[in-house]
């Protein structure tokens, strides 16, 4: 592979690093090389720093998905057919049954080695729809803190970009994927109080020339859909700011606000923004019968709060940025709210994932890959939760590759009761995930992991086990047990740990 000729830290795309964590089975002196290499690609990292270059970078695509076009190059990703061969029953009969499990074939990215089968593990989750395999787009990722969850899902997403797909990631509470996104020359969206970035909710978002079904949409089908959202947005505003369902009084005032705000923004020729919808509700309390008027009171006061206070300056005017669709890259990194009350840290989420969902839910944006971090969050409030649930059954029809990280599979119980419909709703992104990766999960978490997802003894054992970097994938009916391999360029930027050594 040819090194990036850029006044940067040089970059191999296919410099793994040699295996490490195997249980116990590592000599002493492999271990040390390893840890030599960590090293040696960290001083490398920040050799660089100090010389005052540019973060790593990965050098850009320089040919199309399929690899690069010359003679012999299988170009096209194809994989080899299987022909049988004529036998006799009698040898036959006597045949050496093949003792591993069929792997995924060689399409797609490689992330590491097949445990089980042997040999390499590659995954690619638009062509194993196209087969049949999954038949839905998206993957949970589970597992115990530090277990190397995030590390799997910047890998796959590092090498997907590299082969043409682009990355979103809805909101990164840890600021983590930063230095991911811009190594792939992508943008970072920094949210957060005295940031001076500002996303407008209420952006109509990107328009897909084509509906769900592959028609033409239509200007009234567009205007429907800007609608919808809008009023999904304000009313999740709405129902996290109060702590409570909104009456039915409530959901009509927000929606009349809407239309006067609409309408107002349309004769100035901009954008409809959320104190324009303030203005909407301070009208409608003047001006409609007292139940009408109480509702508007009781929400022009619940949304002022965006406006005045602790998230004032984030999400109350037109967007200071603008979502771009053909960065190969782009993640709204919401690290400056730690420590924010928790109604803050949800606005925040709901504000940044509605607004990356609406800018992504386009067919003509190519293939795309959403992550949603620390996806927990997300979970516990409803809005949120149906918001997500909408967009995992519409990824197909978008192109859209969906990942949820969690730390176990009770953290979906967050969602509600046993029985509600919230819990029932968290459980269905359970069920849509036809991708399930578990990384190690300790005993209080393990039963529940094995019952929801009908794991095997033998699963249920290894799973307690895992070292770190290896998971139990489950694809549809198959799984297997895979490490995950890391590159000499992509392990500083995942290791966590030595990235706060480095900026303290
Ligand atoms: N496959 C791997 N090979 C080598 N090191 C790894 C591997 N996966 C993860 N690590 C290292 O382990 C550390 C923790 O990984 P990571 O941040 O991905 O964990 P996590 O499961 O996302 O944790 P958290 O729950 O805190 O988000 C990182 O420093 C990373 O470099
Ligand atoms: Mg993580």
């Amino acid at each position: 592979m040819k090194k990036a000729g850029r006044n940067q830290n040089q970059v191999e795309l296919f410099d793994f690093v040699p295996e490490t964590m195997e249980r116990g089975r590592a000599k002493k002196s492999h271990r040390r090389q390893v840890r030599r290499a960590r090293a040696q690609a960290l001083a490398a990292v920040r050799a660089g720093q100090n010389r005052g270059e540019d973060e790593l970078a990965f050098p850009p695509r320089s040919f199309g998905p399929g690899g690069e076009r010359r003679a012999k190059s299988l170009h096209g990703l194809k994989t080899l057919k299987i022909t049988g061969v004529d036998t006799t029953a009698h040898a036959a009969a006597t045949g050496y049954p093949f003792v591993a499990g069929p792997s995924l074939g060689a399409e797609g990215i490689y992330l590491g080695r097949d445990l089980h089968g042997g040999g390499a593990f590659c995954f690619d989750p638009w062509s194993l729809y196209r087969q049949g395999v999954i038949s839905g787009m998206s993957a949970m990722f589970f597992g115990q803190v530090g277990t190397g969850k995030s590390s799997l899902a910047k890998s796959f997403a590092i090498r997907s970009v590299l082969a043409g797909r682009k990355l979103s990631v809805a909101s990164d509470k840890k600021g983590e994927w930063t230095i991911v996104v811009r190594a792939l020359g992508g943008s970072v969206i920094q949210i957060g109080p005295g940031m001076g970035t500002r996303l407008n909710p209420l952006d109509p978002g990107t328009r897909p020339g084509l509906d769900t079904d592959g028609k033409p949409l239509m200007d009234q089908g567009w205007a429907m859909m800007v609608r919808t959202r809008r009023m999904a947005i304000l009313v999740t505003l709405a129902k996290i700011l109060t702590g409570r369902d909104l009456e039915p009084a409530e959901h009509y005032v927000l929606s009349a606000a809407l239309d006067r705000a609409e309408g107002a923004a349309e004769s100035q020729h901009r954008v409809v923004v959320i104190p324009d919808v303030l203005v909407g509700l301070d009208q409608m309390r003047k001006e409609e019968d007292q139940y009408a008027s109480e509702a508007a009171s009781v929400m022009w006061m619940t949304l002022q709060r965006i406006v005045s206070g602790d998230l004032a300056g984030m999400f109350d005017g037109p967007s200071t940025v603008d979502f771009d669709r053909d960065a190969p890259a782009v993640s709204i990194d919401t690290s400056s709210l730690n420590g924010a009350s928790p109604e803050a840290a949800r606005v925040v989420n709901a504000c940044a994932g509605a607004w990356t969902e609406a800018m992504v839910t386009t067919s003509d944006g190519g293939q795309r890959l959403v992550i949603y971090e620390e996806g927990w969050d997300n979970i516990s409030s409803e809005a949120d939760l149906r918001r997500m649930v909408e967009a995992w059954k519409l990824a197909r029809a978008y192109g859209i590759f969906n990942i949820l990280i969690m730390h176990k599979v009770s953290d979906l119980d967050m969602a509600g009761d046993q029985g509600s419909k919230m819990a029932a709703m968290a459980k269905s992104l359970l069920a849509d995930a036809d991708v399930k990766v578990i990384y190690r999960q300790d005993a209080s978490a393990l039963r529940i992991t094995t019952d929801e997802m009908e794991l095997s003894d033998r699963e249920r054992a290894l799973i307690k086990t895992l070292p770190k970097g290896t998971g139990l994938w489950r694809l549809g009916n198959s799984s297997f047990e895979v490490k995950n391999d890391l590159t000499r360029a992509e392990i500083p930027l995942f290791d966590t740990d030595a990235r706060m050594d480095m900026i303290a």
